[in-house]
């Protein structure tokens, strides 16, 4: 099929690079021509692993980047929206979607054949049928459902394995205003594996489930880190151990499998010093927004928000046992992107980890593999470190907040030294008993 994908962030370019691997012939459009060029020229203009080779292998054949919507959309049977949905206010800006909606309008309008347009971005549940519907009618002067075909199809890849998570979903939710676009979109994806559950239903629908998945994952996290404060306050109890507890649970039974606690929440039960991203805290505080438009409270997602602003207060009060106070305290944060193999730092937990230690007068250095925003608002006065040698020189604590695999090398490097720093693992990723001085979440 012929695919235009209007942004080529992290999902529009991953998704192109994939769809383009799967046999379809694809235009990824942004706004940003130097993105564009380096998509052109088969750099990748973002870290993901495995999206190198796929550029490499797809690019000058049936991949392509450029900024010329018009000629993108007019060439594709079917276009996706892939731009960002950021949030502004505590309330998400569908600004670009409209925007983008409105621009392929323009294009049907003169299209001779049936074109289908489909959301994948984001968006609050009644946005397809609603604002980009309006849109697209006033733009291109045809009905949805009539003169083009209207959908939405929710993407659940996560940075660092994105490329994995597209060509290997455990279910695709296909969303169709009109019956024509559900059957295009099982086409689209027919070459994967027929395994995988689709799940055809209305675009109001798709994309509440979005939304419900992401704010699953969030509220297991926060269930987590309440319960990892929990464990370190009675004293003789680690989370980790709890939370291993409670997902093997039902596989030491023979008879009695309690599966609704085990297989579904295998990988979000990790306690840690927060959740981060540019989905999880937006999409929550999406909702809660959108809860309190309809009069609906929303108690348990500002609990979840609650919760996950409250543990970076957790470790300051870690580092903080040691010390009278931490004026002139020399504290190294490892880890700037919200987490490991990627180099995204939208709403990364360091943020507000280093403002509290500034707040509290410590001196910050900062270092990080891949992500060095050197400007960002949220590293003023911070030292960003070349390499995890120079980070660790020198320190009086160190701060993990992302769970890089090269920070496993921690032990190796402090061992011996004449006064080691204190060690505040906020992923749980080390061994006590490898450090001189060691605190975790979730410890007594
Ligand atoms: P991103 O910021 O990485 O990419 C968005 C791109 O759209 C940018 O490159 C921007 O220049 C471009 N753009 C904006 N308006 C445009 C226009 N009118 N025409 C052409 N290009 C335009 O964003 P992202 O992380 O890829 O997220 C995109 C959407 O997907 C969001 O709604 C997000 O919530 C959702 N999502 C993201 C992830 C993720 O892991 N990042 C996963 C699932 C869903
Ligand atoms: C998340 C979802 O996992 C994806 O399914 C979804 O498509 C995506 O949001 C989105 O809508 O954008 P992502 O933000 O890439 O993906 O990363 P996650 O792996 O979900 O991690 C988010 C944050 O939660 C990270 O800061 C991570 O460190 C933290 N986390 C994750 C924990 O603290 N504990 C865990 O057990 C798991």
């Amino acid at each position: 099929m012929r695919v235009a994908i209007i942004g080529a962030g992290y999902v529009g370019l991953v998704s192109g690079a994939c769809l383009a691997a799967r046999g379809h012939d694809v235009a990824c459009v942004d706004v940003d021509s130097r993105r564009v060029d380096l998509i052109n020229s088969g750099v990748p203009p973002i870290h993901e692993r495995d999206l190198p080779e796929l550029l490499r292998a797809h690019v000058g054949r049936n991949l392509r980047a450029t900024t010329d919507i018009v000629a993108a959309v007019a060439g594709a049977e079917l276009s996706f929206i892939a731009v960002g949905t950021p949030t502004a206010d505590g309330r998400t800006d569908l600004g670009f979607v409209t925007q983008a909606a409105g621009q392929i309008g323009e294009v049907l309008r003169v299209a001779p054949d049936w074109r289908t347009v489909v959301v994948k971005s984001t968006v609050i549940p009644g946005t397809t049928a609603g604002l980009v519907r309006e849109a697209m009618e006033a733009a291109s002067g045809q009905i949805a459902g009539k003169g083009f075909g209207l959908g939405m199809n929710p993407e659940f890849l996560t940075e660092g394995t994105a490329v994995h998570d597209f060509m290997h979903p455990d279910r695709l939710v296909l969303g169709g205003f009109d019956p024509q676009t559900q059957q295009a979109l099982l086409a689209l994806y027919q070459d994967f594996p027929a395994h995988i559950p689709r799940v055809v239903t209305n675009t109001t629908t798709a994309e509440m489930i979005k939304y419900a998945s992401n704010a699953l994952l969030a509220t297991m996290i926060s269930f987590s880190n309440e319960f990892a404060r929990l464990c370190s306050a009675v004293g003789d109890v680690d989370a980790l151990d709890v939370m291993k507890g409670v997902h093997q649970s039902a596989y030491l039974t023979t008879t009695l499998s309690d599966t609704r606690i085990t297989a579904p929440i295998a990988g979000f039960i990790e306690a840690g010093c927060g959740f981060g991203g540019s989905c999880l805290p937006k999409d929550v505080q999406a909702l809660v927004g959108q809860g309190e438009t309809l009069g609906l409270p929303m108690p348990l997602l500002r609990s979840v928000l609650d919760v996950n602003a409250g543990q970076a207060d957790e470790i300051l009060r870690l580092a903080s046992k040691h010390f009278l106070n931490l004026t002139g305290v020399a504290v190294t944060v490892l880890g700037i992107a919200f987490k490991p193999d990627t180099g995204d730092v939208r709403e990364s937990p360091a943020f507000p980890i280093i403002a509290r230690l500034r707040a509290a007068g410590a001196r910050i250095t900062a270092f990080d593999p891949i992500a060095r925003p050197v400007d960002h608002p949220g590293l003023t006065s911070v030292r960003l470190a070349s390499t995890l040698e120079e980070a660790v020189e020198d320190t009086d604590v160190i701060v993990v907040t992302t769970r890089w695999a090269e920070f496993t090398a921690l032990p190796a490097l402090l061992k011996g030294l004449a006064k080691p720093p204190l060690v505040v693992d906020g992923r749980r990723m080390l061994r006590s008993q490898d450090l001189a001085r060691y605190e975790g979440i979730g410890r007594a």
